[in-house]
């Protein structure tokens, strides 16, 4: 192959040209491949965030701007306690004063006498106000706490606002210069925004739909998430069961942490002693649970989980529960193992190649995302509104859970090799660590066919007598 090659370039023009190209073609993989870890999620190619700047008028020494984040990923949202902007002024400006966001830190001021800007800083950093926030310090989709939903699950709110007065800025379309360095300091590592970008002036249009009303300038900048450059530990797991196989397939162990042993204690809290204690109606003995839970109050979001093997704040079990003629069905369960966290407009994604023919869900919301167009195999789920849209904290009340009904795609359905069970899971966008493949449920070997009769009833009574034993 090669000598033929050669031959092709027996010159020396032609073998320059040959290692020219072997040279580009690798390259252009090298550079391929650092995108797809970089910033390009397949399961939501053209997801980010995009920060629109428009500058609605001008003062005497500078300019108010509203400054609106769209979320525009379909699955991965900003939660408590959400997000935090920072950027770089281009020259000396300072904000005068603020809505429905605020600096957190002044900076040095000092240079100003009688009328204090609201911060100095170079580098500001800008987070939401809290609900609850007087009406007259409120704009348009502000004042959530940073908490921005993914455009997928409720585009509505997928936007946050706050209004800036900018001082010692330009004051036309030609002399401001847009701020530099732009960061998304929370929700963290993983997002990247490149560099602002003047674009066409935002129309307005009224209330009424009657007049249109036009931005002085607008500028754009563009946030990309990639879990490469997040490195997170995981925060999730899955567990998995089926009607066929009475083995419960646990997550694996040590997934998100290893329980700290013997001196270091207090870092999980052992749910048995609690149970105990609160069935014996004892008053907070319980040292780990009553110090470590309440202590740090309400604005400590490093998790505080319950013991277990794996350690993870998030649970996700899979339990393949029926199989009836022409359907089959699956049953999923949600735990959380966080004392510190309720989680908001939870989310799960799952990929399977039967989601094409996903039939019916129950008490879940459910979404097709469909990267690829004709692949048609990953979903996204989420709780419904003021049922089971909040995922609360550890505790007996601590899980959701939904079943799913499957039609049979006869070119591809089998208990066999594990088809059952889903590839992938993202909890909240995080992928959740699966255990290792050969360890999945075999099906038995007599008996490939199990449609529902006696048999399957008694061994499914028996799977879920097993799963209750193990969840009491
Ligand atoms: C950001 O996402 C929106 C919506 O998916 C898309 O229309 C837009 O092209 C994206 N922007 C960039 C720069 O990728
Ligand atoms: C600035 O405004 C003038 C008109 O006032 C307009 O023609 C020009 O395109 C604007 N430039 C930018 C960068 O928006
Ligand atoms: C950009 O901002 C980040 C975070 O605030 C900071 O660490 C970095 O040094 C800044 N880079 C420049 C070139 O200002
Ligand atoms: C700037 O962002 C807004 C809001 O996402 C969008 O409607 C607009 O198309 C963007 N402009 C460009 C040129 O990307
Ligand atoms: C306890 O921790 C030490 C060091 O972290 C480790 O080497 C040891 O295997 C652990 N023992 C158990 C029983 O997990
Ligand atoms: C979760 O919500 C419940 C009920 O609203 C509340 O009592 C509890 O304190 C919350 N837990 C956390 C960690 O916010
Ligand atoms: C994907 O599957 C869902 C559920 O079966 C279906 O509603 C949707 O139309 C499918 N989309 C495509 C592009 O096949
Ligand atoms: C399942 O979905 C695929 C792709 O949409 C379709 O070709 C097939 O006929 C479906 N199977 C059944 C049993 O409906
Ligand atoms: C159930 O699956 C496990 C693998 O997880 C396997 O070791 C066991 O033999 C299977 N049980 C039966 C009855 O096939």
């Amino acid at each position: 192959m090669f000598k033929k090659m050669y031959s092709c370039y027996n010159t020396k023009m032609g073998l320059f040209r040959f290692f020219a190209s072997t040279i580009l073609v690798l390259f252009l993989l090298s550079s391929c491949s650092f995108h797809s870890t970089d910033a390009f999620d397949p399961l939501d190619p053209n997801g980010n965030i995009t920060i629109k700047w428009d500058v609605i008028s001008w003062a005497p020494d500078g300019y108010v701007a509203v400054v609106t984040m769209y979320n525009f990923q379909q699955y991965r949202h900003i939660q408590a306690p959400g997000w935090s902007l920072g950027w770089t002024w281009a020259k000396k400006e300072v904000i005068w004063t603020m809505m429905g966001g605020q600096t957190t830190e002044q900076g040095d001021c000092s240079k100003y006498k009688g009328n204090i800007p609201h911060c100095c800083k170079k580098d500001p950093t800008v987070v939401d106000m809290l609900p609850g926030t007087p009406y007259n310090q409120q704009i348009a989709n502000c004042c959530k706490g940073g908490v921005i939903n993914s455009w997928g699950q409720d585009p509505a709110n997928a936007v946050s606002s706050f209004q800036i007065s900018v001082g010692a800025a330009g004051t036309t379309n030609k002399t401001v210069r847009v701020p530099k360095n732009f960061t998304l300091k929370a929700p963290g590592p993983g997002y990247t925004c490149g560099p602002a970008k003047i674009v066409k002036p935002t129309k307005f249009v009224s209330a009424d739909g009657r007049r249109v009303t036009q931005a002085m300038m607008t500028w754009n900048v563009t946030c990309t998430y990639s879990q490469f450059l997040a490195q997170k530990t995981p925060t999730c797991c899955v567990s998995l069961s089926s009607f066929y196989n009475d083995t419960i397939v646990p997550c694996p162990t040590c997934t998100c942490g290893c329980q700290s042993n013997g001196t270091q204690r207090g870092s999980c809290v052992d749910v048995f002693i609690n149970y105990f204690l609160l069935k014996l109606h004892c008053s907070p003995e319980t040292p780990h649970l009553a110090s470590v839970v309440s202590d740090h109050g309400k604005n400590n979001y490093v998790p505080l989980v319950q013991c277990t093997k794996h350690m993870c704040p998030i649970r996700i079990h899979w339990h393949v529960k029926l199989n009836y003629k022409e359907y089959w069905r699956v049953k999923i369960t949600i735990t959380n193992f966080n004392y510190r966290m309720n989680y908001t407009q939870w989310n799960l994604v799952v990929q399977h190649p039967n989601f094409d023919n996903l039939t019916t869900l129950f008490s879940f919301n459910y979404k097709s995302l469909t990267p690829y167009g004709s692949i048609n195999d990953t979903a996204m789920l989420w709780g419904v509104k003021f049922y089971n849209d909040l995922l609360m904290q550890a505790g007996p009340s601590g899980n959701v859970q939904s079943e799913l009904l499957f039609r049979k795609d006869a070119s591809t359905f089998t208990f066999e090799k594990g088809w059952a069970f889903p590839h992938r899971i993202y909890f909240n966008g995080d992928n959740c660590v699966m255990p290792p493949p050969d360890a999945y449920p075999y099906l038995p070997n007599a008996g490939s066919r199990w449609e529902v009769s006696l048999i399957t009833l008694v061994v499914t009574l028996i799977a879920s007598m097993a799963v209750v034993l193990t969840y009491i």
